[in-house]
């Protein structure tokens, strides 16, 4: 299997800046950034890569007329270590072969933000490690909750700081095969947050911080046995319920066999496919490729 599509199901042809983001994507960050971000809280960017979400935030920044968010700056985390499925995303590009898995790539990072790097505070390491300093976050753009950790980290250290009728969230993976705890996980807080926005070409979904999440919940350490049977299902319906496209639904259910696969329960993960292909899913490639991991 390539991973061409362990992160994202494509390799987008139209991007304008390197990255795993789509020009929607950008342009909507971008956007935001400039007439939507009021600076009352701060923007950050989990799993910021190459930049092609943080830049297009920086440049909203610079054009935000607002003066109460000129101070304000994009905080932009990653552990900036190469991997190998990296490199299927800067093929054709100066970046090809130049990084070896395990390498830092923090130094091109830095190149490529140079123009907003002013507006940009760089946080280099384990997001597991990492804290937070409890400033209140108006814009969490979340494209690291690639673990049950990561998922636990975020939502200990992040979602504590959001402002309730004014944050968003924005899941860079919610319509991806790979990360089913994001739906496990925005199914039990379901009653904090309201979809407000799909991106379209991407696999964004973008949520309003609605009421108070109890402490209790943010602390707890969350883990495929934290979600009964019954949970799972209503979870995975009410995410696939939020859209209405066949190829939408198509790739959230893919999450749903992918959490089988992750479980190592490759019979039910069997079962979920052909049931999702026998309502008449539409076979993309996300469901390929769990389709794939189970022959
Ligand atoms: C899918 S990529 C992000 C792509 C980027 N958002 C874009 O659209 O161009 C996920 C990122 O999360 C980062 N990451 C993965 N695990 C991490 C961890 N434990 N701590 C910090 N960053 C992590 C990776 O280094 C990678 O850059």
């Amino acid at each position: 299997m390539t991973i061409k599509s362990l992160f994202k199901n494509y390799l987008n042809p139209c991007r304008t800046l390197l990255g795993m983001t789509t020009q929607d994507e950008q342009s909507y960050f971008e956007k935001y950034a400039c007439t939507n971000y009021s600076g009352e809280g701060e923007i950050v960017d989990l799993g910021c890569w190459l930049g092609s979400t943080t830049i297009p935030l920086a440049k909203g920044l610079y054009k935000n007329p607002n003066p109460k968010v000129q101070s304000r700056k994009i905080h932009a985390f990653d552990q900036f270590i190469w991997e190998e499925w990296m490199d299927d995303f800067v093929k054709g590009t100066q970046l090809e072969g130049k990084y070896k898995p395990g390498k830092s790539f923090l130094e091109e990072f830095k190149k490529r933000i140079q123009p907003w790097s002013a507006s940009v505070k760089i946080y280099a390491g384990d997001l597991c490690q990492i804290g937070w300093d409890g400033k209140e976050i108006e814009f969490l753009l979340i494209d690291a909750m690639k673990s049950w950790e990561l998922l636990n980290a975020i939502i200990s250290k992040f979602f504590p700081c959001l402002i309730i009728n004014k944050s968003y969230i924005v899941h860079q993976d919610f319509a991806h095969w790979y990360t089913s705890w994001i739906h496990l996980i925005q199914y039990r807080l379901r009653k904090y947050f309201k979809l407000v926005h799909i991106i379209p070409n991407s696999t964004s979904f973008i949520f309003k911080y609605v009421n108070e999440i109890p402490k209790e919940m943010l602390n707890m350490n969350y883990s495929a046995s934290s979600f009964s049977e019954e949970e799972v299902e209503y979870a995975f319906e009410h995410s696939i319920n939020l859209v209405s496209d066949k190829f939408t639904q198509a790739r959230i259910a893919s999450a749903k066999v992918m959490l089988f696969i992750h479980l190592d329960n490759k019979a039910r993960a069997k079962y979920e496919l052909d049931k999702y292909l026998t309502k008449g899913l539409p076979l993309v490639s996300d469901l390929k490729v769990v389709k794939e991991r189970l022959t």
